[in-house]
């Protein structure tokens, strides 16, 4: 297994690119089990999790062509073979259960793997069922399965979620292009990513409205047709590299980055001390001399602080000054990285869902283990600003994330490389 040794004190100055968002690629892809017609995507990021969607997708006897070394992905679903998604491959990746909502709406039948616990919390997906059946599909649950079907078709009808969920919207939301009439989603998530699923379902004569509020209201259509579209850019790797010459110091411009994906994010760096300047090529953000101010923050659905910056946050917090609190509302069990952060020196305490963090001068490298996707990279960005060498181990997690993380890093005078495992 491979790790990044990274080898903290140089300040950052460059550009970093900004890819394609890896949340809204994993949604946009199994659009394509909507429709017969080509379905093209650009800028998509080049990462593991994409891979895995791509080897669902072709179980099920979709054409998935990576073109433009991975930038461009090709896809077609007018040969299908299966409606079932093997526990095999669910089991790598949550974002499989996104299958079943199309499968449903365009075959009335699908057999999905339920994606079962995760590092980070139960996550149970049972706002995607209610939701579904909702709109008339029978489900059933056997050996470990959801057994799905909607004989006649799905029929609208109105959803209202008793919490945000983003993934349930998306799934919903395909299922609802393809239902008989008209579909309302309530307490819907308004995530970039929904919108940008939304703009793509409508490049394909899906007739949506609402998307970005809380509202959604669907139109079902016949059939669905094939579109080009270009997935939106990935606001946690803006954030999660908008915090890196936070961390360092230094100036970073961030292409590709736009303020209004990340308003709340920004308004907390900036009250940390972190200068951040829009530009027409992305967000310049610089970290002035002195200790950064300590600052409070609570994750929540979007506008709120996305959940998946708050472990890069925390190494920030990290060396501020003074004592900073971090509420955890979206998962229960999403501190998984404080005990490593202490291990390179971070005072931190955790009592249920909230984190107080005690700011020091300055961390200390140390051999620590990536256990999430988040936590791997907020451990690099620690690392960066820490004295001395810091290996993180494990770091499998963040592939399925970031792409050339440490390419990009070193572009801009980090010291940063990875060590091939055995
Ligand atoms: C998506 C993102 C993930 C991000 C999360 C919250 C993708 C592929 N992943 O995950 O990176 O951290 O949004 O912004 O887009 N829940 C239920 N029942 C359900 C569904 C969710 O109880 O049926 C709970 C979850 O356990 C969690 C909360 O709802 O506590 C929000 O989860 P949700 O928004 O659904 O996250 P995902 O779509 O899984």
């Amino acid at each position: 297994m491979d790790s990044i040794l990274v080898t903290g004190g140089a300040e950052l100055r460059g550009d970093i690119p900004i890819a394609g968002a890896k949340n809204a690629c994993l949604t946009l892809m199994p659009a394509t089990l909507l429709t017969d017609g080509p379905l093209t995507l650009t800028n998509a990021p080049r990462l593991s999790d994409i891979q895995t969607m791509t080897v669902l997708l072709q179980s099920l006897g979709a054409e998935v062509q990576a073109l433009q070394d991975g930038r461009v992905l090709a896809l077609s679903s007018h040969a299908l073979t299966s409606q079932r998604a093997e526990y095999d491959i669910v089991r790598k990746m949550r974002a499989s259960i996104l299958v079943l909502g199309p499968l449903l709406a365009r075959y009335g039948q699908a057999e999905v793997s339920l994606p079962g616990g995760c590092a980070i919390g139960a996550r149970p997906v049972d706002l995607h069922l209610n939701g579904l059946e909702a709109l008339g599909a029978k489900l059933d649950l056997r050996d470990g399965y959801v057994h799905a079907s909607a004989p006649k078709g799905l029929k609208g009808g109105t959803i209202e979620f008793p919490f945000v969920s983003v993934g349930a919207t998306e799934n919903v939301l395909m299922a609802a292009t393809l239902a008989k009439g008209t579909t309302v989603l309530k307490n819907a998530a308004r995530e970039p990513e929904i919108v940008d699923l939304a703009r793509c379902l409508r490049a394909m004569g899906a007739q949506i409205e609402g998307e970005g509020t809380a509202t959604i209201t669907v139109e079902g259509v016949d059939t669905l047709n094939g579109a080009t579209h270009q997935v939106v850019t990935d606001r946690i790797e803006l954030g999660t590299y908008m915090l890196a010459p936070a961390i360092c110091g230094g100036q970073v411009e961030c292409l590709g980055g736009k303020r209004a994906l990340l308003e709340v994010f920004c308004d907390k760096l900036e009250e940390a001390g972190i200068s951040i300047e829009e530009t027409p090529r992305g967000l310049k953000v610089a970290r002035k001399n002195g200790r950064i101010n300590a600052v409070d923050v609570e994750t929540a659905p979007f506008p709120g602080f996305p959940t998946d910056l708050q472990a890069q946050m925390m190494a920030l917090l990290c060396t501020a000054n003074g004592k900073s609190t971090l509420h955890e509302n979206i998962f229960e069990n999403r501190f998984m990285h404080a005990p490593e952060l202490m291990r390179m020196g971070a005072e931190i305490d955790v009592h249920g869902g909230t984190a107080t963090v005690t700011g020091v001068e300055r961390l200390r490298g140390a051999p620590v283990m990536a256990t999430d996707l988040r936590a791997s990279v907020s451990l690099i960005l620690a690392g960066l600003a820490a004295e001395g060498e810091t290996m993180v181990n494990r770091v499998y997690h963040l592939d399925r994330g970031y792409e050339r993380v440490e390419e990009k890093l070193s572009a801009c005078g980090a010291s940063i490389e990875r060590v091939q495992g055995s």
